[in-house]
């Protein structure tokens, strides 16, 4: 199919503004983040650009996974707030003009949620069936085993446990516990829709992060995956878990529910390479879902047999340009939409990880990927403190007990188990991965002001004099040179810079937003260059970016190479720079980036 004219929505060119409810804004002094220091917040975030909101899970939790793990759809955790304090957060939200995205998480529901514990209470349970349960396997010596060979996606244990009351095991891709819901079962997705679902878009929310949303439909029989970790004994099993036989079935069943609410959808889209599979979930046609995440970016650098078993920085620019161009390139001649984002509460910071977060070049780093990302095609998407251009916590002021993500210490365990608790050496190396890439960078509360405790994370509780308890994990340690307040009126900052950025994406929206992504010069190693055209349009936006530490020799692209107009001599006008400098040819400064009109 070609497609000349991108149908435009308003979901398409949004700004989406990522909120982790426990560490954006501490309003009573308690430490954890909360719903009325969200509100207390949404001029701010307007100011940025952004139009909509999404918040991760604020559901009632036991927080194993930091409520990925959700014992109550219908309730907030107490801790966050309560029911009125999100009927107020949405009000507010709305009474900007701005949008609001809740997190649906159904695959799995907490063990403390209520379907789990009757169903965990006996075999003859009428929600037995309600959640996956398996008896044990055995082996020729007579030890008991799990019915198969899939490892968890947190540390290196299995997917089943074993529950010694009613002698079976139950099923959990994430932790032991966040139990797998039993989608084959009509009864429960009816009360998974009910609950989840309707009961917020009922309370006027807008749209729905649909968590790990190709994992609800379990391939028949659960066959063992293929070993491709030999020293291990369960098996990375995410490209047979995923996508399902009936995945589409069950999407259609909640968008014929979402539709009445004209409610709209970005689904998490892990292990699927494959960009014929990723359309069937976001063809406009298929009327799946509105847009997904696919991992190609943030992926980049990660272990082949365990994200963490890396080094940092362990990959090339051309292999980033690639993911860049992967995920660009499915609206492509579509009817697809697509997602751009570098960060969010699953990854490490990006500056950290795609540029060089030392005192000297960070800024120039943050600015330098923030033209990136505002110059590709998708629904745009900032996570908190992105926008101030936060970096992970240094290594040496930031030692591994603050590190509180179940991801990070599982992981631990599992280096541990395998080298022993005494090899330092390894030890150290996993550490260095979790520097770089670890949850926690991301998950470390926003530094609102140097000037305040927990690094002006409970700032509204202090300045209106209540006692301020310590914050939940511990402040970021350049909280008070890289924070909200010493940006905000400095029109050189990164913060004024997002800002500056997230205009121009609009200024620009045909080409920057749906545009046509073009890379070229795809094999050199320290520039990025991409042109973007806009469908029927004869002028392209052409973007050179400098990914090093150096400065960098760069050239005129020559006519006819990559996706430039086959025109001679061409028109090359800078509309902008990360440096602000006017100099259109020569040399990029470290980290400089440029744009250029060509006609
Ligand atoms: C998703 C979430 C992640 C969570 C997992 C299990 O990947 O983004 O934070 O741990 O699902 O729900
Ligand atoms: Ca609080």
């Amino acid at each position: 199919m070609t497609v000349t004219a991108r149908t435009r929505e308003w979901w398409k060119h949004a700004v989406v503004y990522q909120i982790y409810p426990a560490s954006f804004c501490d309003s009573n002094g308690d430490g954890v983040g909360d719903l009325p220091g969200i509100t207390s917040k949404l001029d701010y975030i307007s100011s940025l650009g952004a139009n909509v909101i999404w918040i991760c899970p604020m559901y009632d939790s036991p927080q194993v996974d930091m409520g990925y793990d959700i014992s109550n759809y219908e309730d907030v955790y107490r801790p966050y707030g309560t029911l009125q304090d999100m009927e107020h957060l949405i009000r507010e939200t709305h009474a900007r003009g701005m949008r609001i995205m809740l997190d649906l998480v159904i695959n799995h529901t907490s063990d403390q949620h209520a379907w789990f514990k009757e169903s965990r209470s006996s075999k003859t349970n009428a929600k037995r069936d309600w959640y996956i349960w398996r008896p044990a396997k055995y082996a020729s010596d007579g030890s008991r085993l799990p019915p198969n060979n899939w490892r968890c996606n947190f540390g290196g244990g299995s997917v089943w446990e074993w529950d010694e009351a009613s002698q079976e095991y139950y099923l959990h891709l994430f932790c032991k516990e966040q139990p797998d819901l039993n989608w084959e079962n009509p009864a429960t997705r009816k009360a998974i829709y009910e609950s989840s679902m309707e009961f917020w878009l009922e309370r006027g929310v807008d749209g729905f992060r649909i968590d790990t949303v190709n994992m609800y439909s379990k391939p028949p029989g659960l066959p063992d995956a293929p070993i491709t970790d030999p020293a291990a004994e369960y098996q990375p099993a995410g490209m047979i878990y995923c996508n399902g036989p009936r995945m589409h079935e069950f999407l259609g069943e909640m968008n014929d529910i979402l539709s009445r609410y004209n409610a709209i959808t970005v689904g998490e889209l892990p292990h699927t390479p494959d960009m014929a599979r990723v359309l069937k979930y976001v063809s406009a046609e298929a009327k799946q879902l509105n847009m997904v995440f696919q991992f190609d970016v943030v992926d980049t650098g990660f272990g082949k047999t365990h994200k963490y078993e890396t080094t940092p920085r362990n990959y090339t620019l051309p292999q980033l340009k690639d993911a860049i161009e992967r995920t660009q390139s499915l609206i492509r001649g579509t009817d697809a939409w697509t997602t751009v984002f570098m960060e969010n509460h699953d990854q490490a910071r990006s500056v950290s990880r795609f540029t060089d977060d030392s005192p000297s070049l960070r800024v120039q780093g943050a600015k330098m990927l923030s033209m990136l990302q505002c110059c590709l095609s998708g629904t745009q998407y900032v996570y908190q403190g992105q926008e101030i251009g936060a970096v992970n916590a240094p290594k040496d002021s930031y030692p591994i007990e603050n590190y509180l993500d179940v991801d990070s210490y599982l992981f631990m365990d599992m280096v541990k188990a395998r080298h022993g608790a005494d090899n330092t050496a390894e030890l150290d190396k996993a550490f260095d991965a979790l520097q770089h890439l670890a949850r926690d960078h991301s998950r470390i509360p926003i530094s609102w002001s140097g000037k305040y405790k927990n690094g002006g994370f409970s700032e509204i509780a202090e300045k209106a004099g209540k006692p301020v308890a310590d914050s939940w994990m511990k402040p970021h340690p350049l909280a008070k040179e890289i924070n909200v307040a010493s940006q905000v009126d400095d029109p050189s900052s990164v913060l004024s810079f997002w800002k500056e950025m997230l205009r121009f994406r609009q200024e620009h929206v045909s080409h920057l937003v749906y545009g046509d992504y073009e890379g070229f010069r795809t094999s050199d190693p320290n520039v990025h260059y991409f042109a973007k055209t806009a469908p029927g349009a004869d002028s392209q936006v052409f973007v050179v970016l400098n990914f090093t530490s150096e400065e960098q020799k760069w050239e005129l692209p020559h006519p006819r190479e990559g996706g430039l107009p086959a025109t001679s001599p061409l028109s090359l006008k800078m509309l902008k720079s990360t440096h602000g400098g006017a100099d259109e040819t020569g040399l990029l400064a470290p980290f400089e980036g440029r744009i250029f009109m060509v006609s």
